[in-house]
């Protein structure tokens, strides 16, 4: 049995794109610690600052202290990061900021009438041109607006363009998504925000400032939880990390695969739930069949899931996986594609994956598709096969994890 390893993880990304954003329209000063250390998060504090946000860098922590966000003078370089272009048209668009979003070409491949459309519809003069987003300076109205898409970017879009609206805007979800934006807006000022089941009324409110701490990423810890897992006498606790409902979805179906987790020290910290995960390896862990609600609250993880269920016994099915398809790659084929070449009988059909779980997976070039989420998976998958794959591209895993190499070989000495 190896000794156990304590473990602590910069901050969650999708909770630190928000901070960032909601504190640039916050009066006074915010300080938040522990953003997230990643080039997605870099890209949106870059957008933000070219808007006129003043973002200070301390020792351990960002200062944010902005008096109005203006039209940049220059198109706004998203990179690779669906959080920053999506969230921010709409932060914009309701802060009546005229601007011009683009990224890289696997992010401008990606859905943008999904935000498009509902913020047309509240009034914001927004369209997808050669490529580039642009929002035109126009009044928000509000109002009523549908939300069909499974899609808290979605979501989020339309809060943050609804903060700035003329009227109120009742947002109707159909589908339950991560909440960190109306937690973090609730935590900013309790009254611009009310969600209950699936409608939400945001009012057009000032925020005030606040100091915040951004817990742990579960979604950087899922893949440490599964080496852990996996690999022989294994014992890591992470501390401090986000248990966001929404976002424990792999935790709960390793459960239910019979893995040796437990959460403890829950506690509630800047309108987040956090707790200590603590995690052992398991000597052979049962697929289950994993249904389009689990993968609704573990979206990113599904990467990891796969692989898992390839060590895992019995037939994994994993159900609802169209969302997959229009990541930062088509994640059906780039997870199908790699592990079938790994030796994995894997099969897709539109809506689901099949895997069957064995112990021996083969040594294999691996094509990440300058995916993060494939990069870390199949590295890991790689290290459990005892064999290294070669690997077509291990530099994007920066985009949300530059410290993962770090974080494996503290599990693995
Ligand atoms: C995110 C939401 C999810 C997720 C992404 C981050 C967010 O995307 O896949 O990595 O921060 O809101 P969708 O909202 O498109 O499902």
């Amino acid at each position: 049995m190896m000794k156990n390893k304590t473990i602590v993880l910069s901050g969650d990304k999708s909770i630190s794109h928000r901070a960032l954003m909601v504190s640039s329209i916050s009066k006074g000063v915010n300080r938040i610690t522990n953003l997230c250390n990643g080039r997605d998060v870099a890209s949106t504090i870059s957008c933000l600052r070219l808007c006129g946000a003043k973002i200070e860098r301390r020792a351990k922590s960002y200062v944010i202290s902005t008096s109005r966000l203006s039209k940049p003078a220059e198109p706004l370089d998203c990179g690779n990061s669906g959080t920053t272009i999506r969230l921010l048209s709409g932060l914009l668009a309701g802060q009546g900021v005229e601007a011009t979003l683009y990224g890289d070409d696997s992010l401008m491949n990606r859905p943008m009438g999904r935000i498009i459309n509902p913020l047309s519809k509240m009034g914001a003069k927004i369209e997808n041109r050669d490529n580039k987003i642009i929002v035109k300076r126009a009044s928000i109205k509000g109002g009523n607006i549908d939300n069909n898409t499974s899609s808290a970017q979605v979501k989020s879009s339309i809060i943050l363009a609804g903060l700035g609206a003329k009227n109120k805007t009742i947002l109707n979800e159909s589908y339950d998504s991560r909440d960190h934006t109306e937690r973090m807006l609730n935590y900013h000022s309790a009254h611009s925000i009310y969600a209950n089941e699936g409608r939400i009324l945001i009012n057009p409110s000032d925020l005030s400032s606040k100091d915040l701490e951004i817990p742990g990423d579960i979604s950087k810890a899922s893949f440490l939880i599964a080496y852990a897992c996996l690999l022989k006498g294994a014992s890591i606790t992470l501390k401090n990390v986000s248990i966001n409902p929404y976002r424990i979805g792999f935790i709960r179906t390793l459960i239910k695969m019979e893995a040796d987790i437990a959460i403890d020290n829950k506690k509630n910290k800047y309108g987040e739930p956090i707790g200590d995960i603590h995690v052992k390896y398991s000597s052979r862990l049962k697929n289950i069949r994993v249904t389009a609600q689990n993968v609704r609250d573990m979206i990113d993880e599904i990467p990891i899931l796969a692989v898992v269920a390839s060590f895992s016994k019995g037939v994994m099915i994993i159900d609802g996986v169209s969302e997959l398809k229009l990541k930062e790659s088509d994640r059906v084929f780039s997870i199908t594609s790699n592990l079938r070449s790994m030796g994995v009988d894997i099969r897709e059909s539109k809506e689901s994956i099949m895997i069957k779980g064995q112990i021996n997976l083969y040594n294999t070039n691996i094509k990440t598709f300058s995916d993060h989420r494939i990069a870390m998976a199949f590295y890991i998958a790689s290290l459990l096969a005892k064999r290294t794959a070669k690997i077509d591209d291990l530099d994007c895993i920066d985009i949300s994890f530059p410290d993962f190499f770090d974080k494996i070989r503290e599990i693995s000495l």
